[in-house]
């Protein structure tokens, strides 16, 4: 596998593949990669000839208060991990390459709606600058698909509704949540976690199967909210929310609406923010 950091060198490459008539993939991520990530590259390769991941810390979608000077940067790990994928290409850019005129001076895309409730509510700025940087990334390498995690239900939607509305040629593709045995959907975050928050973190998935039980059975999904928050503040964790919402939209479900819903839960072990969902289908 090739790693390239600066756009002419990617833009060569990407020229040669499509001067062979090939079609590109492509996996972008923050690094520090698991076995979450190397199933996005799985799936890009099953259905691209060549895969492009990209490896870069977004200073845009960290908050005041979000760290991102800490945030793990893994890059050799990274490059093992992805070679053993059969990872074509890798684009590890400096913040020069992507924000020429610097992070605060960008053009930034501003998704409406979708943006300001759940994660967005809480994290203002987070999706302007997720969307801004998939946008560069997608001019730079100009892929016929790529792949995100559904684990990350909220930019999924965010990206999908960016492309549609930009008219953007990429197919986004949503991968499945890959889980530990116990059901704790894998995360860079829970190697933060101590093994007495190991322990408990799973309970996040298992109330969200609980929230699909009780919609199923015809409870008000108000009251299932509730009930969930509860039950996960009981059990230790600080809820930030435990939603039921509109897989289209991420919109509340009208009265007695069953179909077409996810539950989304985000919630703090200690210092730890885990977030999960669970699509009904
Ligand atoms: O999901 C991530 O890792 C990031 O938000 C993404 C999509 C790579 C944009 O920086």
């Amino acid at each position: 596998m090739q790693t390239v950091q600066d756009a002419a060198a990617l833009r060569a490459v990407i020229r040669g593949w499509r001067g062979q008539g090939l079609t590109v993939g492509f996996v972008p991520t923050m690094g520090n990669l698991h076995a979450g990530h190397h199933s996005l590259i799985k799936l890009a390769r099953a259905r691209a000839d060549r895969v492009v991941a990209s490896v870069f810390v977004n200073p845009t979608q960290f908050g005041p208060n979000e760290d991102f000077e800490r945030y793990p940067r893994t890059l050799v790990q990274d490059q093992v991990g992805l070679a053993e994928q059969e990872c074509d290409l890798l684009f590890a850019p400096e913040v020069a390459t992507l924000y020429p005129f610097g992070a605060e001076q960008s053009v930034s895309i501003h998704v409406p709606l979708l943006t300001e409730t759940l994660e967005g509510a809480r994290r203002p700025g987070h999706f302007d600058g997720v969307a801004t940087v998939v946008c560069k990334l997608f001019n730079l390498v100009q892929p016929d698909l790529a792949v995100f995690g559904q684990k990350d239900f909220q930019q999924l939607k965010v990206i999908e509704r960016m492309v549609r509305d930009l008219s953007l040629p990429v197919k986004i593709m949503g991968a499945p949540t890959l889980r530990a045995d116990d059901g704790l959907a894998l995360s860079s975050r829970n190697q933060y976690l101590t093994p007495e928050q190991r322990a408990l973190a799973p309970q996040i998935y298992a109330t969200l199967q609980q929230m699909r039980e009780l919609i199923a059975k015809g409870h008000a999904w108000p009251v299932v909210e509730q009930a969930a928050a509860s039950k996960l503040a009981r059990a230790g964790f600080e809820p930030d929310y435990a939603a039921i919402r509109r897989v289209e939209d991420l919109g509340e479900p009208g009265e007695g609406e069953t179909e077409g819903l996810v539950a989304l839960i985000a919630a703090r072990l200690g210092t730890t923010r885990l977030i999960d969902n669970l699509p009904f289908e």
